[in-house]
């Protein structure tokens, strides 16, 4: 721990100076958001325009018997309205949205104003296509603007999106839409990522194959395709468009009326659409943005993430168009033509702050530090981080090869359940340590317990869990309430459990250090490991299948699958492509398995459990201690296991 602490970069002065909290500030600040939350939150809440402002700040309980989160319920507001039409007036001509394509020469710019226009006449195509309040409607679309204009014109008409991630498979889009019963898809022709077509309407027609109650399917063009259009239920968004008015009055929506879901991996089971209801939300989106980014009007702001992810929810759709603030919008990635893009990216925008994920640092930092230095970089003023630790190595580039040691960096801590930062740095106020994501955001009370639930104080290292409610927390998982229920609040009665491991030190900084259950975080990609080895399980020619992370350079975690053949198949590099294929079939490229271990047998106890603790350390080579396995039903098993591996 002492290396941690010698590496406390304290704040630079003139962020102590300028930043909208200092040190003292964020104490403050903090101590009123947990001692006085009705007055913390009557000031904070304000950062949302109310149609009509709450009286009732929450009515929140994680024990069984009165189980249920509500905040501001008696409030009502509109997102869209809040993104958009309340800047009008003061920065109507403001950029909104600098969208960078995936090819560099590839660029637009839509004012508040624009923004405004465009997810009018969206909300009112969605409207001609019979969508209502409430309806679900399925966003399976490229990073381009109109992926954020169908989001925010879904808030607009009180209509609920799922955005489904670019990269899942038909398949996998198929579960997600038939989960919510969407009646609408919105989609574009293909996307563009490192110069390669991403066919997103054939995977919906795909998918649409299994999915009935979808009616129609609304089609951006944009990269210009020919496509077979299905009589009666697909649409081009720009015939719509001819049509639809510029003007939409926004529906007026109580706080907790639902906002969005977004499908996520669980330890078990199907991913599970995590519900996201509006009022507490977009507070908890805007505040944490404006803190932890300090943002300033006239700045620009570039989050990396795709929209796919809660990342892109909460920091490039949401929190920044809640905020006024000036973005960029990314269509491809890091590596291509060449791995300057990202510093070419902050050039020719002129960029400010920049949040983006360890797994991209950790690939860019490899190419070389020639591909960053070639750049200026001088606009970059703050960096962020999120979706997964960054180690110390990875940092130390960032601050100083990106960064220049000139740019404070904030790790954010946070998940897809908790809607925005929970534990996080924030320049200006906490100063920094590699590794470690700080101090938690105003409101977050998060505690640390053992295995048997026994809380632990002071320096410690234990099992995360937050004791109290906080306005963007998740309300339920859509259609299966008891699994929401089930799911965060057993484990430790009464409290939320995030599933991460974590280490408090004795400045009582947060040093997450990954999931404790069959989660894993492959390349900041979260992952079920059931997942997965329900999709190898389908293959015809496996009988069994086990799943877990192991340590990988770049992604962070790569997927490790053992794999027992049915009876008379015989292991080859045929059939383990064959399996590897079949995954990115099932699932998607972000689920291809790194390693196929074909294990004669699983290791299991005598009832049948099959031990993962063993097949976590044999994937991580280290054979030397696997622990006690003498309740293995048959302990030569292991033997087996070590004796096929790298086969
Ligand atoms: O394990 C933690 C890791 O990502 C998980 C949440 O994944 P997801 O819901 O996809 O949301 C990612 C974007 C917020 C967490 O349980 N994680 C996320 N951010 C960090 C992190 N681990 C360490 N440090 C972080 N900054």
């Amino acid at each position: 721990m002492g290396a941690y602490v010698s590496n406390l970069r304290s704040v630079p002065s003139e962020w102590a100076s300028r930043a909208y909290v200092d040190a003292a500030g964020h104490a403050e600040k903090y101590r009123r958001s947990v001692a006085e939350p009705e007055a913390f939150w009557r000031e904070e809440s304000a950062c949302v325009d109310w149609i009509k402002p709450w009286t009732k700040l929450s009515d929140s309980s994680f024990e069984e018997t009165d189980f249920g989160i509500q905040w501001f319920a008696d409030g009502t507001l509109n997102v869209s309205a809040n993104c958009l039409d309340r800047h009008l007036t003061e920065r109507g001509d403001t950029i909104a949205i600098i969208w960078e394509g995936d090819d560099p020469s590839q660029q637009r710019t839509l004012t508040y104003r624009d923004l405004h226009q465009e997810v009018c006449r969206f909300a009112n195509a969605l409207k001609m296509l019979g969508t209502t309040k409430g309806d679900r409607v399925t966003i399976y679309m490229p990073m381009i603007p109109e992926a954020a204009v169908a989001m925010l014109a879904c808030s607009r008409i009180g209509a609920i999106h799922s955005v489904v991630f670019g990269g899942f498979s038909p398949e996998a889009l198929a579960g997600r839409i038939q989960d919510c019963d969407s009646k609408l898809v919105v989609t574009a022709d293909a996307g563009m990522r490192g110069g390669k077509q991403v066919p997103l309407k054939a995977n919906v027609d795909q998918a649409l194959k299994h999915c009935p109650s979808v009616a129609a399917v609304l089609t951006v063009r944009h990269v210009g395709i020919d496509l077979p259009m299905a009589e009666g239920r697909d649409h081009w968004w720009h015939n719509l468009r001819e049509r639809a008015l510029p003007e939409c009055t926004p529906e007026e929506m109580a706080a907790e009326d639902p906002l969005f879901i977004l499908y996520t991996s669980g330890s078990t089971g199907k991913p599970k659409g995590v519900l996201h209801t509006t009022g507490g939300y977009l507070v908890w989106a805007a505040m944490t943005h404006h803190y932890v980014f300090d943002y300033r009007p006239g700045e620009v702001y570039w989050c990396a993430a795709d929209i796919g992810w809660i990342t892109g929810h909460s920091y490039v759709v949401y929190g920044p168009l809640a905020n006024g603030a000036t973005q960029v919008m990314f269509e491809g990635v890091p590596s291509y033509p060449d791995h300057s893009r990202f510093w070419q990216i902050v050039d020719r925008h002129q960029v400010n702050i920049f949040y983006g994920a360890p797994t991209a640092l950790r690939a860019l930092m490899r190419e070389g530090d020639e591909w960053v230095q070639k750049t200026s970089r001088s606009s970059l003023r703050l960096l962020g981080s999120v979706g997964e630790p960054i180690n110390p190595e990875a940092w130390e580039w960032y601050w100083r090869v990106v960064g220049e040691e000139r740019c404070p960096i904030v790790d954010t801590w946070w998940q897809t359940e908790t809607g925005a930062a929970m534990i996080t740095g924030m320049p200006g106020a906490v100063a920094m340590k590699p590794g470690s994501a700080s101090l938690p955001m105003f409101g977050v009370v998060p505690q640390l317990v053992d295995g048997d639930g026994k809380v632990l104080d002071d320096t410690a290292e234990g099992n995360l869990c937050i004791t109290q409610s906080w306005p963007g927390q998740m309300r339920t998982v859509w259609g299966d309430h008891k699994r929401f229920f089930q799911t965060y609040f057993t484990t430790y009665p009464g409290k939320y459990f995030t599933g991460d491991g974590c280490r408090r030190d004795e400045d009582g900084y947060y040093w997450i250090t990954g999931r404790v259950d069959d989660v894993i975080n492959v390349s900041g990609h979260r992952m079920g490991t059931a997942e997965v080895e329900s999709a190898l399980v389908a293959h015809a020619k496996v009988a069994e299948a086990a799943v877990v992370g192991m340590p990988h350079e770049i992604k962070g975690q790569g997927i490790y699958a053992y794999v027992t053949l049915n009876a008379g198949e015989a292991a080859s590099d045929k059939v383990r492509q064959e399996l590897v294929h079949w995954v990115r079939h099932e699932i998607g490229p972000i689920a291809t398995p790194d390693v196929i271990h074909f294990a004669p047998a699983l290791p299991k106890t005598r009832s049948g459990k099959i031990m993962r603790r063993i097949l976590r350390k044999i994937a991580e080579g280290d054979t030397s201690n696997l622990g006690d396995i003498s309740t293995l039903a048959d302990p030569l098993v292991v033997d087996g296991l070590i004796a096929t591996k790298g086969d």
